[in-house]
């Protein structure tokens, strides 16, 4: 499809505007050795929860799964997670701070297209976070799963920007960090950019991005071609 329909970009937050990197080193800070095997135990139980409880039926916010998953994680390395250490490492999610090119990109960005975030993170999460590092001003709209009860890739959830949009969904673009997140917009029928900061391998779920690169400036460069 031509970049030139989209009329309105999403994007997912953790991992495609803010950096969770800084959660490894509130771990490092708490539990000396073993910050980097926490954060990354952390922050997949946390999606496997998203998975489980919309597969179960068991909506849960996402500050209270993220919360189940630190302690999880923590169990399973065998370190004893005092309230004040819970509380610390929470904190750190709250905190978190945007890639280096996030600010410029969406300036840059605004100019033409209707921004909004769509992300499985509480609405009060996300617009905390985005007043923090002075983003708040070019999201048009904050869209949660939190307001239909389930998580990211349920359609149910991509729905959100159409219908906040009043676009057709093959205006509108998603841009996302993960891989499935990618998969599970792209089989809602929107075209999707993938920021693949890490370079890890395409998801092998059918529903490829219409376009990879490893940082968001190589989105405008995309959607200028
Ligand atoms: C989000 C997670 C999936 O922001 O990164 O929705």
């Amino acid at each position: 499809m031509k970049m030139r329909a989209l009329k309105a970009l999403a994007f997912d937050a953790f991992g495609t505007l803010f950096d969770v990197h800084s959660v490894e080193e509130a771990c490092e800070a708490v539990f000396p050795g073993h910050g980097a095997e926490l954060g990354r135990r952390w922050r997949q139980k946390q999606l496997e929860y998203t998975w489980l409880r919309s597969l179960m039926g068991r909506y849960a916010s996402f500050e209270q799964v993220t919360d189940e998953a630190l302690r999880y994680a923590a169990a399973s390395l065998g370190l004893e997670l005092s309230s004040e250490s819970r509380a610390r490492l929470l904190q750190a999610y709250r905190a978190l701070q945007p890639f280096p090119e996030v600010s410029e990109v969406l300036h840059q960005l605004a100019a033409t297209y209707t921004l909004v975030v769509l992300s499985n993170g509480t609405a009060v999460q996300l617009h905390t976070l985005l007043r923090r590092s002075g983003l708040d001003g070019y999201m048009t709209r904050v869209l949660s799963a939190d307001e239909v009860g389930i998580f990211k890739p349920h359609p149910r959830v991509y729905a959100l920007a159409e219908e906040a949009l009043q676009l057709p969904r093959g205006e509108i673009g998603f841009v996302s960090a993960n891989g499935w997140d990618v998969a599970g917009a792209a089989a809602y029928g929107y075209w999707t950019f993938r920021v693949n900061r890490q370079q890890m391998p395409e998801e092998l779920l059918g529903f490829p991005a219409a376009a990879v690169g490893t940082s968001l400036t190589e989105l405008v460069r995309v959607l200028q071609t």
